[in-house]
């Protein structure tokens, strides 16, 4: 069985309530999403398993621990989970990053997928799958069955924020997975965008309109 876990972290709680403000303008809302996106990760890693190894200091050789077991690949949902990425990758700097593209449209708000890169080997690495928001939970619950599809078993969802319907609608389509949330927000409003949220996060990553 998966886990829910809300980072309740007041670091995390500061970032995000600068991230809503509507002045926050791109540079410092792609720097937030980042250092969010690492400060959660060092929650989301804490379960990484460890072996030890004998190290020799300048006094002695003594048995320390090292990060073990399955190797990681970080998979962020593009666009906006490409904002996450550096800030997972300070703290596992080796692991492989592959990429899922999705688009919400706008009208259904249903998830097309127009790209798909993988690491090799993707069935036996633990994959963190990173997106700012979990809405309706369309794009993360088609980006999970696609690596799913691919054998994989270890995955844990990182999103800032997430609205109650698409958190809901995630963990009964993938009650295994591990599930992150830097904020559980309020509602849906009729455009599926979540409320009070931050906006649309692809855009003001990047600027866009
Ligand atoms: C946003 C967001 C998620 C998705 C969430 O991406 O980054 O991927 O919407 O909505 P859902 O839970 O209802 O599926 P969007 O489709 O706007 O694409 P973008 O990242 O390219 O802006
Ligand atoms: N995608 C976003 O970027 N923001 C929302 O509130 C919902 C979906």
């Amino acid at each position: 069985m998966g886990t829910v876990m809300m980072i309740d972290h007041p670091l995390v709680k500061h970032k995000i309530s600068l991230l809503r403000d509507e002045n926050t303008g791109t540079r410092d809302f792609r720097i937030l999403v980042e250092e969010i996106a690492m400060l959660m990760g060092y929650e989301a890693l804490r379960d990484l398993p460890t072996e030890e190894v004998t190290v020799k200091s300048p006094i002695c050789e003594s048995k320390q621990p090292v990060i073990a077991g399955k190797k990681l690949a970080v998979v962020p949902i593009l666009r906006a989970g490409l904002g996450m990425v550096n800030g997972i990758l300070a703290l596992v700097p080796s692991a492989k990053v592959g990429h899922i593209g999705l688009y919400r449209d706008e009208v259904t708000h249903e998830p097309h997928e127009y790209y798909c890169k993988l690491p090799e080997n993707i069935g036996e690495r633990l994959v963190i799958l990173p997106d700012p928001m979990l809405a309706t939970g369309g794009s993360a619950i088609q980006a999970v069955d696609f690596i799913k599809a691919k054998g994989c078993k270890s995955i844990k969802f990182m999103c800032i924020i997430a609205a109650p319907e698409g958190l809901e609608k995630l963990k009964t389509a993938h009650p295994d997975i591990d599930i992150y949330v830097g904020s559980l927000d309020e509602h849906l409003n009729k455009n599926a965008y979540i409320v009070p949220g931050l906006g649309d996060a692809g855009d003001r990553i990047f600027g866009t309109r």
